[in-house]
């Protein structure tokens, strides 16, 4: 395949997906950012104070860990890429900590940012703290509620943590009102969007500043096996860690990307998050693509005991590479995830994300997919230390 740095097209789009559905007065504002990232991404002093960043700040490169007690269990050779080690305990700080460098070089001088699992919102807040810039996280009340912790984080750090009470009180509608903040602001703000959704450039450039993932990857494989993997698998929520960890492996058809949605109580309820299998083309939060919505194009609520893959569209390169049929769409409901997780931290002492474990649940279901030889690598996205609360009403603990 002959894909690599040929999308977005100049519009903003990856084949009919993405594009720049944004109202009029915002218009100026993207332009301006496109402009500033096109700029800089290729400016060696930019690029060199990011690495540095995120060498001796974030702790760069995170280990691709074998996985050798879950691998006998699962019938592969299964790899672990532990982003969950990165400052932060997960992907969201590579995002972040380019954007919020990106603004600062643009003379903005406040962030302002969505969150639904929390966990964009906490890495926004440390890279507002690193960078001293005043910075207010838009959340919405149920998933403040189900991430008390990391809310508390994000005001230790110093963050605003506004409550949005409006529609289904979840990361749709956090997204909705941060925009709505930012058109009223956009001289002083910069938006930090959390994931590889919105208005372009937004899908470019959250994922170049997690393409370190997938680079470190395709290094680290080489020297421990002498070749790529088979498969990697990643959860797919807006998919920032999923394109992150695919990207570079995008023209290796011998790679098998697999990318994992919520599917909730199941994928026959209504309470799922499976966009990209169960979805149709709309636009939302300025983008053409896959999208849970009824037969009135109004978008249906969505369910997922992670609050991060807890989204009703899904990144526009995702629903192009499926279209491509380069990507494997897979799903995990909540039960299996749970499973999963449990497994994981029993069989090699980490404690994954509710996220990542969807990833986990995936490769449990479908481990005959995979001979003994075959070279497995999971995205391990995050930690699942922000998760404690919801895994404490699922699983049984006693103290006697
Ligand atoms: C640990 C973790 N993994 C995955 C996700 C999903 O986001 P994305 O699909 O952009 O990687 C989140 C979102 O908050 C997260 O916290």
């Amino acid at each position: 395949m002959d894909y690599i740095d040929k999308y977005p097209d100049e519009l903003g789009k990856f084949g009919e997906f993405g594009g720049m559905f944004a109202p009029e007065i915002l218009m100026p504002a993207l332009n301006e950012l496109t402009e500033a990232f096109n700029r800089y991404i290729h400016d060696e002093n930019f690029i060199e104070e990011f690495e540095r960043i995120l060498r001796f700040y974030s702790g760069r490169p995170t280990p691709l860990y074998y996985a050798e007690r879950y691998s006998d269990f699962i019938g592969c050779k299964v790899y672990l890429k532990r982003e969950d080690l990165n400052h932060g305990g997960a992907h969201k700080i590579n995002n972040v900590m380019g954007q919020a460098l990106l603004a600062k070089k643009m003379g903005k001088k406040k962030l302002v940012a969505e969150t639904g699992a929390g966990q964009h919102g906490f890495a926004t807040a440390i890279a507002g703290a690193y960078f001293g810039m005043p910075t207010k996280v838009f959340m919405g009340e149920i998933d403040i509620e189900r991430q008390a912790y990391n809310v508390y984080r994000m005001q230790i750090l110093g963050a605003e943590v506004i409550p949005v009470k409006s529609g289904s009180r979840t990361l749709k509608d956090a997204v909705n009102e941060g925009l709505r903040f930012w058109i009223a602001n956009l001289k002083e703000y910069h938006y930090l969007m959390g994931s590889v959704v919105g208005p372009h450039p937004y899908p470019l450039i959250v994922r170049e500043f997690q393409r370190i993932i997938g680079k470190e990857m395709k290094v680290q494989i080489l020297e421990l096996e002498g070749k790529p993997p088979d498969a990697i698998i990643a959860c797919i929520g807006g998919g920032s860690n999923a394109i992150g960890a695919f990207y570079d492996f995008i023209d290796n058809s011998n790679v098998q990307l697999i990318g994992v949605e919520a599917a909730g109580e199941g994928r026959d309820t209504n309470k799922h998050s499976i966009a990209l299998g169960l979805g149709r083309r709309g636009v939302l939060h300025g983008a053409m693509q896959y999208l849970l919505q009824n037969e009135y194009g109004n978008i249906i609520e969505t369910h997922s005991i992670s609050a991060g893959l807890d989204y009703p569209g899904v990144g526009p390169e995702h629903c192009y590479l499926h279209q491509l049929n380069r990507l494997v769409v897979g799903e995990a409901t909540d039960n299996e995830t749970l499973e999963a997780f449990k497994n994981l931290s029993k069989l090699e002492g980490i404690i994954p994300a509710l996220e990542s474990s969807h990833a986990l649940a995936y490769l449990e279901k479908n481990k005959d997919m995979f001979k003994k030889d075959d070279i497995v690598i999971i995205n391990l996205s995050g930690s699942g230390s922000k998760d404690l609360d919801i895994i404490k009403k699922h699983m049984e603990f006693s103290i006697k």
